[in-house]
């Protein structure tokens, strides 16, 4: 589709919330590539939910099973694909997505990412005392990791269409 990524998959990363997913859609329909979304794939593969497979195994378990599914995805024909916040954090997965496809750090606000996620509260690593903390605990322990995404994208409230336009343009 655009020549810079030359076969190459695309891959949003980001906190929970800053729309990977719907971004993700919208950006893979411009671009005329298929969509995946990793967590969707690991759910489908495990038959649970994400928050069953924390409850049942654990987190460690959710994330050596997501290492896979993003392992795997690579080495498949090119996609857009939204991970899961923890995929890019992860020092294995890290490399291989750095070598093999074009990161997008999807970035957002905490007010903006706390709104997002209290609309569809299925996360377990949400389920805290104080969600807003949790989700400032993970900006700071993260954005230096997310940082190194190689296209940095700043999503606002601004509207999907909005934000993948912006990608595309960003990728010319
Ligand atoms: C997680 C993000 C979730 C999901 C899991 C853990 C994280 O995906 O993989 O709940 O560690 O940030 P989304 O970013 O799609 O919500």
């Amino acid at each position: 589709a655009v020549a810079r990524l030359r076969g190459r998959s695309i891959v949003l990363v980001g906190l929970m919330g800053a729309g990977k997913t719907h971004v993700g859609k919208r950006l893979a329909a411009f671009l005329d590539l298929p969509f995946v979304d990793t967590d969707q794939e690991i759910e489908e593969a495990a038959r649970m939910t994400v928050a069953e497979l924390f409850a049942a195994y654990g987190e460690p378990e959710f994330r050596a099973l997501e290492a896979r599914v993003v392992a795997r995805l690579i080495d498949g024909p090119q996609h857009v694909i939204a991970t899961g916040g923890g995929a890019f954090i992860n020092e294995e997965t890290r490399r291989i997505l750095k070598e093999r496809s074009v990161t997008i750090w999807l970035k957002a606000d905490l007010d903006t990412l706390m709104e997002r996620v209290s609309k569809r509260p299925t996360r377990p690593l949400l389920k805290t005392a104080d969600p807003r903390a949790t989700m400032k605990n993970l900006m700071d322990a993260r954005y230096p990791i997310y940082r190194t995404a190689d296209i940095h994208i700043h999503s606002r409230n601004a509207k999907r269409d909005t934000i993948a336009r912006e990608i595309v343009q960003s990728l010319a």
